[in-house]
């Protein structure tokens, strides 16, 4: 079977390189893709928002499935276009991706089926908003509805912090998505992302994994789109993971009884709170970096989980997991997530996946005509590697990131410490 990707992160990169290791793969296409995919498949230039034009491609293509990596697409209803040209697509359709598309649809749906969440409050009117906020202190978060590429979110320490991201939402400073604004409750914990695929009734949940967000080493400075990430997470106890497996599988539940077909992934970003997990956010599609440490560990052929999804019967299939551990270590440009430069040379790709258990993902990179890889983007590559252990696969992501160099390269070198020292000593930190 032909297949097209849509995406150009590291995520994508991830799932072309699943799909690739399939025997039922033909071709594969990704739009438009980056460095890492030119290898063995064929980048394409389309529009990804333009439903018609995907659906028209696809069909030019002779692709059988369809795969939607961001949520752009998704929100934009991509997947329904493709579906209604006869065509099998792995991501939710318009209806579905709400939930990562409204802030608002997401947490009244979850205060409907009584999923645990944040309490909040949403407002389209600036001067309201600054009411609540006056009975409301800090800490308290600020989200714009609406999709921001995850910078919509202010965690406000002070009432001034607060009150001023409430400004910033209504001057426009996330677009159309800061018109509404939800306001929410504080919550502590350590995070946890779980991924489930789902065929439009059932749902099978994948390995949890953790994300590092901030910037810095010590989870300091600004959010990016994540700076590593590892699969499985030590400090998730087993009655955590069954809750937020029934989470999920209530989710799933909750859009079947609103009569939403939901086909894809659905994310959950979880908080470990004193009183369980809590939904911090749902998110319409594969987690990036979770990606890139959950996939390497599925021994199931991805074409066969994603045609079951497609056609309604995950409840006929088994995932199977590989027993082993995943660590993943970005490696971004100098500046990252502010302004950065682009076009440096990149050296060492294949010394790293050289080492026995490690992938580099292509997330920021471009290829040269002559082969040479050149940085193209903020997070440039996912050095992730496998191990029998967390801390044999940690020491490895570290020891094939120094084998890569390139000008500006920047890495966080905590990634997976604080995990490693337990819950114990993450719970005391708090
Ligand atoms: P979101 O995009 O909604 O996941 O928010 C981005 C980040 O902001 C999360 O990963 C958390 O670190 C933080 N955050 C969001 N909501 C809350 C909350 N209610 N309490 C504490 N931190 C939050
Ligand atoms: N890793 C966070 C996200 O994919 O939204």
């Amino acid at each position: 079977m032909n297949i097209l990707v849509l995406g150009s992160g590291g995520r994508e990169h991830a799932i072309v390189r699943a799909l690739a290791a399939s025997p039922k793969a033909e071709r594969i296409f990704v739009a438009p893709g980056n460095g890492g995919s030119a290898l063995g498949v064929v980048n394409i230039e389309l529009d990804i928002l333009d439903g018609n034009e995907v659906a028209q491609c696809a069909d030019d293509y002779n692709v059988g499935l369809v795969v939607i990596g961001p949520e752009a697409p998704l929100v934009e209803g991509v997947a329904d276009k493709v579906r209604a040209a006869g065509i099998k697509c792995f991501g939710p359709g318009a209806a579905g991706a709400l939930i990562e598309g409204s802030k608002q649809f997401s947490k009244d749906l979850m205060f409907k089926y009584e999923i645990p969440t944040a309490e909040y409050a949403v407002f389209k009117d600036e001067a309201k908003a600054l009411e609540y906020l006056k009975h409301h202190p800090a800490p308290i978060v600020v989200k714009a509805d609406g999709l921001a590429s995850g910078k919509g979110v202010t965690v406000a320490e002070t009432n001034e912090q607060a009150a001023q991201a409430v400004r910033d939402c209504f001057a426009g400073q996330f677009g159309v998505a800061g018109s509404k604004v939800v306001i929410e409750e504080f919550m502590t914990g350590p995070e946890c992302s779980l991924l489930a695929f789902v065929d439009g009734e059932h749902m099978l949940p994948m390995v949890p994994a953790q994300d590092h967000k901030r910037a810095l080493e010590g989870d300091k400075g600004p959010n990016t789109g994540g700076m590593g990430a590892y699969s499985p997470v030590p400090i998730v106890s087993e009655l955590e993971q069954r809750e937020m497996i029934m989470l999920m599988q209530k989710t799933v539940d909750a859009l079947v009884r609103e009569g939403i077909d939901y086909v894809g992934v659905l994310y959950g970003g979880f908080m470990l709170t004193p009183t369980g997990p809590r939904v911090l956010e749902f998110n319409a599609r594969f987690g990036d970096p979770e990606t890139q440490v959950v996939l390497p560990l599925l021994k199931t052929d991805i074409i066969e989980v994603f045609e079951a999804c497609a056609q309604g019967k995950l409840n006929k299939i088994e995932l199977e997991w590989r027993d082993d551990w995943v660590v993943s270590v970005v490696l971004a440009s100098a500046g990252y997530p502010g302004s950065y430069e682009k076009d440096k040379l990149i050296e060492g790709i294949e010394d790293a996946e050289a080492l026995e258990g490690v992938s580099v993902f292509h997330a920021g990179t471009r290829r040269d005509a002559d082969g040479k890889v050149y940085t193209n983007g903020g997070r440039v590559l996912n050095v992730t590697a496998l191990g029998n252990s967390f801390e044999e696969a940690r020491e490895l992501a570290y020891k094939a990131a120094d084998l890569i160099s390139y000008e500006g390269k920047t890495l966080r070198r905590d990634i997976g410490e604080r995990a490693l020292r337990g819950r114990a000593a993450w719970d005391d930190e708090a």
